[in-house]
């Protein structure tokens, strides 16, 4: 309460209790006189008091205004006092006060958005909830991770990511204060998770932090793939070489027929190593980046010829038709021949394995809005859906027998090479029905 109203609150009592005592005296008939004197004695009383109570000078309500201001949550920048008169010492001191409770705001409105800012950008998701499990903060990178759109914050966690692993981790951290970790996997097989529930401190609550692991273990899986293909496609050839030598020496040398057919049958076993060898290193150069494209205008149509005559003879023998269909008017396109000639290759190397005799094999081009895109389309015996989106990977052979000694690594140098170009390589294919090979190549 202030001083005025205090001091409003005396006088409107003290005539109060004058006009009552006036009024039941003179209606119980007691002596005027008497009671005129009773009254004047207590409004005496009443102005004493009054005086007592210490009444506000202009300066002082200015600075009540002014702090009252400042502690509703006004900017401090905005209360500010002019630093005259009697108090003026007061009003400079509390102008400087105000300043710097204007600066330390300032300050901690900036740490907090610099904290917000690295929240935003970290790829881990971040989810803050209160002791209720009601979500109060939360990153970009966990909206995009639970695909929250609509507003998730005020709702509870399990309301907005609907999991319940998740959930009864928080739970846990929740009811025993302590921090959680956890490896989730939803949808077995699909996506990985790490996860680390904190509790918040000095408050209750707690602070989740999600780690997408699904790619990193991708990549574990395909480096253990990959040493294990290796050594399976090493140890064939190296024991059929075994063999023959042992063979050899243990009097085969002897008859020059069998002798001379073991070396051939060598030779072919080191040739295989030997291009095994070419390939993947020719890979691992593709994927660092170490041998860079050397990008030339490329004509397709004289292209496709060049290629198609060099593997006719291949074609012949095989007792397939191998022809070339391309519209007019395609334009030239920016391109490493040498590389691109290599993927044409494998792709129809590819079709004359795959197709029986008497099958067709039809390399086309043609404009896209893009640029140009070359087909190479056989009658040979396809490839299963199930085996289909894993052919690009590096060893992977449908048809082992069929592969003619193949390494399994001509598609996947030739997706590399054609994705350095910027341009993408896909495959369709029936079993039974023949396939497909599609490449791109941005103009
Ligand atoms: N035209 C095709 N028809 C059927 N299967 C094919 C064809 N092209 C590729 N494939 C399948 O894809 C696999 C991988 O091909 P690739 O990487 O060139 O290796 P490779 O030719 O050494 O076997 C082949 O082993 C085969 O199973
Ligand atoms: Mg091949």
């Amino acid at each position: 309460m202030t001083d005025q109203s205090v001091r409003r609150l005396i006088i409107s009592a003290a005539l109060t209790l004058a006009a009552v005592f006036l009024a039941v005296g003179a209606v119980r008939g007691y002596d005027l006189t008497l009671l005129i004197a009773g009254t004047i004695a207590a409004l005496g009383v009443s102005v004493v008091i009054y005086l007592q109570v210490p009444s506000m000078s202009d300066d002082e309500v200015e600075l009540e205004v002014a702090m009252k201001k400042l502690g509703g949550g006004e900017s401090p920048d905005k209360v500010r006092l002019v630093a005259i008169g009697e108090l003026a010492d007061v009003k400079h001191a509390f102008n400087e006060m105000a300043k710097r409770v204007g600066d330390r705001m300032r300050q901690a409105t900036a740490e907090l958005s610099h904290l917000e800012l690295m929240l935003q950008s970290v790829a881990d998701a971040i989810i803050m909830v209160d002791r209720h499990g009601e979500i109060v903060h939360l990153n970009q990178a966990a909206e995009r991770m639970f695909h929250l759109k609509e507003k998730a914050v005020g709702r509870t966690f399990i309301e907005a990511v609907r999991d319940h692993e998740f959930d009864s981790l928080l739970k846990k951290c929740l009811s025993s204060g302590s921090r959680q970790e956890g490896t989730i996997e939803v949808r077995p097989g699909r996506r990985v998770y790490d996860v680390t529930v904190s509790p918040l401190p000095g408050e209750p609550g707690a602070a989740m932090v999600i780690r997408d692991l699904t790619e990193i273990k991708r990549l574990e899986r395909v480096r253990r793939d990959f040493v294990a293909n290796i050594s399976h496609e090493l140890r064939t050839p190296l024991a059929s070489l075994k063999l023959l030598a042992e063979t050899l020496k243990a009097g085969a040398c002897d008859d020059p027929a069998v002798a001379a057919d073991f070396l051939g049958r060598i030779e072919v076993e080191t040739d295989k190593l030997t291009q095994m060898v070419r390939e993947l290193g020719e890979l691992s150069r593709i994927e660092s980046g170490e041998s860079p494209l050397v990008k030339k205008s490329l004509d397709i149509v004289p292209f496709i010829e060049k290629v198609v005559k060099r593997l006719r003879p291949q074609a012949d023998r095989a007792e397939l038709a191998l022809s070339v269909e391309t519209v007019p008017g395609l334009k030239p396109v920016p391109a490493d021949a040498d590389r691109i000639e290599q993927v044409l290759v494998n792709l129809i190397h590819n079709a004359i394995k795959f197709t029986l005799p008497g099958g067709k094999i039809t390399v086309t081009a043609a404009t896209t809005p893009v640029g140009v895109e070359i087909s190479v389309k056989d009658t040979g015996v396809g490839i299963s859906p199930d085996d289909l989106p894993r052919i690009f990977e590096r060893f992977y052979k449908a048809d082992k027998a069929r592969s003619g000694g193949g390494t399994g690594l001509g598609l996947a140098i030739a997706k590399h090479i054609i994705q350095a170009h910027g341009g993408d390589i896909r495959a369709e294919s029936y079993p039974g029905k023949g396939a497909k090979f599609t490449f791109t190549l941005p103009g």
